[in-house]
């Protein structure tokens, strides 16, 4: 018997059914797939080492900066505009955790300014590795309660979830923070079940990055510079023993789609064995391995809007390279 590859370990035979049919139609292997085993110990190495950029110089360029700075900026103003009889006691449900890291401005915030505040810390992720890492660090370093779930967000509405977590004397806040949201192949559908899933009076905080025209060219070299993306984003197809010195990365700005855009390019051709069959990567054919959309606020207010939110409050990154919007249901 031929020994499985770690690949067929770790997933599921529903999310490798899902590779398959993913890379066989939109030659795409979705990201989500990066964050798990191998892959979430790279993520997490990827975001702490931003935290010590960060510490070391505060104007350096990069997601985490970008948003770390605006949210310690901005957060009086953000946690004003929630109403304040609601939101007493807080149930935190952070939507991609990854490590948990970017919860920390917000978690010392409220001890600091609502020490008597009961808190909860919801992590929601498809990634078994990230969820217990985000807790982990989480209730080690807060005193927090709450309950990890792991949930795909592009498969639908997960009210079933979040109707467990709901409390009485609790205020809900939903997070989706370090442009995650900017990851998913379907957005105005996700932020819809996103919707789906939150009551009436619940918040959400979706932060994005902004496309800046004169920086393009710089961005795109900035991403070829970032080792961790081949690392990253290569991860599902290492996992089923597929070698990535075997080709090449290819990354673009497509400007009609405003993203970012990864590919990889085998130099032969490679055959990806799942439990639920397999594919073949033609040679020289790129095969998709992320997105990362970069908004205007036009183009983020529209998918807002068709989402069926409406925008409480929406503040922008000096430079103009990251937004932050505190966003609410519509009735
Ligand atoms: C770019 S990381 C960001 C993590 C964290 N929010 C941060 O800012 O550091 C993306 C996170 O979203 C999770 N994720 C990506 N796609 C997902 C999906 N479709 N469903 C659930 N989680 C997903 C990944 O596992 C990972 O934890």
């Amino acid at each position: 018997m031929v020994a499985k590859t770690r690949g067929q370990r770790i997933y599921s035979l529903e999310e490798q059914k899902d590779m398959l049919y993913n890379l066989q139609k939109y030659n795409y292997m979705p990201l989500k797939y990066s964050y798990f085993d191998y892959g979430a110990q790279r993520w997490i190495r990827f975001a702490q080492r931003w935290l010590r950029i960060l510490k070391q110089d505060p104007g350096a360029r990069g997601i985490h900066v970008f948003e770390r700075v605006l949210l310690t900026e901005m957060i009086k103003s953000i946690f004003n505009s929630l109403p304040s009889h609601l939101y007493k006691n807080f149930n935190l449900i952070d939507l991609g955790c990854g490590d948990g890291s970017p919860m920390y401005p917000i978690l010392r915030y409220l001890q600091l300014t609502m020490p008597k505040a009961k808190i909860r810390y919801n992590p929601i992720d498809l990634s078994p590795d990230l969820l217990s890492a985000a807790s982990k660090n989480i209730s080690r370093d807060f005193k927090v309660f709450g309950k990890p779930s792991r949930w795909d967000l592009e498969s639908g509405s997960f009210s079933h979830i979040t109707k467990g977590l709901n409390a009485p004397n609790f205020g809900n806040l939903y997070l989706f923070l370090g442009a995650t949201f900017g990851n998913m192949y379907n957005q105005i559908q996700m932020l819809s079940d996103v919707k789906r899933s939150m009551l009436p009076c619940d918040y959400l905080l979706l932060a994005v990055e902004l496309v800046v025209e004169k920086e393009i060219g710089t961005m795109v070299r900035e991403y070829y510079d970032i080792r961790e993306i081949y690392d990253l984003t290569f991860s599902a197809l290492e996992s089923f023993g597929l070698k990535r010195s075997a080709g090449e990365f290819k990354i673009i700005f497509n400007r009609k789609a405003s993203q970012i855009e990864c590919y990889y390019v085998p130099d032969k051709e490679m055959n990806l064995v799942t439990l639920e069959g397999k594919t073949v990567l033609p040679k020289r054919e790129p095969v998709l391995l992320a997105i990362s959309t970069k908004y205007t606020v036009p183009m983020i207010t529209e998918i807002i809007e068709k989402a069926g939110f409406r925008i409480c409050l929406l503040t922008t990154s000096i430079g103009n390279n990251y937004a932050m919007a505190m966003l609410q249901p519509m009735k």
